[in-house]
């Protein structure tokens, strides 16, 4: 319908607001699409300037996911058009409409995406993530392993949103690939490798 294409166009321009772009350029810290990982993320915002600016990354990038699903939820969206809509959010993320279409891989957001899913699935994957960073140090080898899990997750606890989830996680261990090769190679930095600033 009509409202599901406005609200995928929205998510989309929600998604492209770079947040660790513009943190970084806030603090006076280098461009995080091209000092240390090359990622806007919040991990490499992290390994830039530390714990206050990646929280803030963070927190922004959860946000720009969940606002456009949870709005689109309650207008009373189906649950596959909701799967489109938060797949757009990270697709914003991905290629930033407003950043030269050079974003991140849409981990924080796809975590907003699926926030109103509930918080039982919310600790599954925090918990996912948590515990493979601190066994590993790789916050790429945690999101991999936690989007992997999310959709068997989904299907214990809200079923009918199994779907949609599976196409946020290919999407996202997709945007991967180089992960993945640094990770096989012994080659992928750890969340705590602090990048020495200039
Ligand atoms: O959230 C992105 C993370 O999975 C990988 O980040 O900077 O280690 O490539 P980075």
């Amino acid at each position: 319908t009509g409202l599901t294409i406005l609200m995928i166009g929205v998510a989309y321009l929600i998604g492209s607001l770079s947040s660790a772009v513009v943190i970084c350029r806030l603090y006076g810290l280098p461009d995080p699409r091209t000092a240390g990982s090359n990622n806007p993320g919040a991990t490499n915002v992290f390994r830039l300037g530390g714990r206050t600016p990646a929280a803030l990354v963070l927190f922004m990038d959860i946000f720009k996911g969940t606002v456009p699903v949870y709005c689109s939820y309650w207008m009373g969206i189906d649950p596959i058009a909701l799967g489109f809509i938060g797949v757009s959010a990270c697709l914003g993320h991905i290629f930033p409409l407003y950043f030269g279409f050079k974003g991140g891989k849409a981990v924080a957001t796809a975590f907003g995406v699926l926030l109103p899913l509930g918080l039982e699935l919310a600790g599954l994957l925090i918990a996912t993530w948590l515990a493979i960073v601190l066994i590993f140090g790789y916050s790429s080898l945690a999101a991999i392993v936690a989007v992997s899990l999310a959709p068997v997750f989904t299907w214990f606890i809200k079923p009918m949103y199994t779907v949609p989830v599976v196409m946020l996680s290919v999407l996202i261990i997709i945007r991967h690939k180089d992960n993945i090769l640094r990770l096989l190679k012994g080659e992928e930095s750890k969340v705590w490798d602090k990048v020495r600033l200039k």
